[in-house]
């Protein structure tokens, strides 16, 4: 799978360890920085890594910061984007089986490497539901096409 990849300087050292893993299981990693640990801005991030999920550049995308909140939000101001902080692997497979998340996000200074990584692999494999799940997830873009 394509995948787009991004973090600001509070999620550099995961993002670097989910590449590792992603390479290593023979993924396709399209890297959107940033690749130190200088303070930098994550919606300068966000934003490109999900325009490349968005225009179907990449078929998912990952996005580390501090928290995962930050860098959520900015990519979900990307049209088309469904971006789910998960810190939890419940909750990961039910992103994509419900919500049809096209982006996980995920806070370094939240949860440790092995969990982050057993996430990515569930989010990776989980598929979407469809049926009522197709209906909630149309909702969701006719609200942003109304704001559009
Ligand atoms: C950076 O200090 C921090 O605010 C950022 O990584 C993220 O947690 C924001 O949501």
């Amino acid at each position: 799978m394509k995948i787009a990849l991004g973090s600001d300087h509070g999620g550099v050292d995961l993002k670097a360890a989910i590449k590792k893993h992603l390479l290593d299981a023979g993924h396709e990693v399209v890297d959107f920085g940033t690749d130190s640990h200088e303070s930098c801005d994550y919606p300068l991030i966000a934003e490109p890594a999900a325009k490349a999920v968005a225009a179907g550049d990449c078929e998912r995308g990952i996005l580390v910061c501090g928290t995962g909140i930050g860098i959520g939000i900015a990519a979900n101001k990307v049209p088309g984007i469904r971006a789910a902080l998960c810190h939890d692997t419940f909750s990961a497979r039910a992103s994509r089986n419900h919500n049809n998340a096209n982006i996980l996000t995920m806070g370094q200074r939240v949860i440790g490497e092995g969990l982050a990584l057993d996430i990515v692999d569930v989010w990776l494999a989980s598929d979407f539901e469809g049926g009522r799940h197709e209906r909630r997830v149309g909702e969701i873009a006719d609200i942003e096409k109304k704001y559009q």
